[in-house]
């Protein structure tokens, strides 16, 4: 999605936010967990999550740049990780998965709620997340960018439509410094990006 800002925001800085504020979820072990599972085509409910985040990211860097709206980016990008956090295949053909559209946002904030504890806004953008589908409008405007970010990130990933690849390899590379599996003194690309 071009989004022109009066800032360029880089893919580079775009992953280090997302990671900064979101590397709790990020690296833990139930976090990690996401990547088991598929969500769209052959993107992971991780990567999905992920990118949802960069996308929430984008229009809340635009809302601030162009109409000085402010968002809680923290809430945000912990909202993003976790909409999706139900944790188990829903292409699996059991009975219980057929109304996995409606059911899943509840699924995902009891998840949530049980693993990493959240504030009313993340509490909002898990489980308004599928709105209309689920009736009720969220409430904040973070669950309305998520919202928005979502959908367009399910369309893409649907029709194979590559938007994160290169942002989900910086942040899986984030994970393998922070674990402890690269081992090196500087990224290569913060020299000719930040
Ligand atoms: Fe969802
Ligand atoms: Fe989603």
């Amino acid at each position: 999605m071009a989004l022109s800002t009066s800032k360029q925001i880089t893919e580079y800085k775009l992953a280090k936010d997302l990671f900064t504020r979101g590397k709790d979820i990020i690296l833990s072990p139930e976090g990690q967990q996401m990547k088991k599972f598929t969500q769209h085509g052959t993107t992971s409910v991780f990567e999905h999550c992920v990118s949802v985040a960069k996308y929430s990211l984008l229009i809340s860097y635009f809302l601030e740049n162009r109409f000085h709206i402010k968002c809680d980016r923290t809430s945000l990008v912990r909202g993003a990780l976790l909409h999706d956090y139900f944790l188990y295949d829903w292409h699996d053909p059991d009975p219980a998965h057929r109304i996995h559209g409606f059911t899943h946002p509840g699924i995902a904030m009891k998840n949530a709620e049980r693993d990493f504890g959240l504030n009313d806004i993340e509490r909002d953008i898990i489980s308004k997340h599928m709105f209309p589908l689920t009736l009720v409008p969220p409430r904040y405007r973070e669950s309305v960018i998520i919202c928005l970010a979502d959908k367009w990130c399910a369309i893409c990933e649907t029709f194979k439509i590559d938007i994160s690849s290169y942002l989900i390899y910086r942040v899986n590379y984030r994970i393998g410094l922070a674990s402890g599996e690269f081992t090196i003194n500087r990224e290569p690309e913060t020299a000719k990006e930040s």
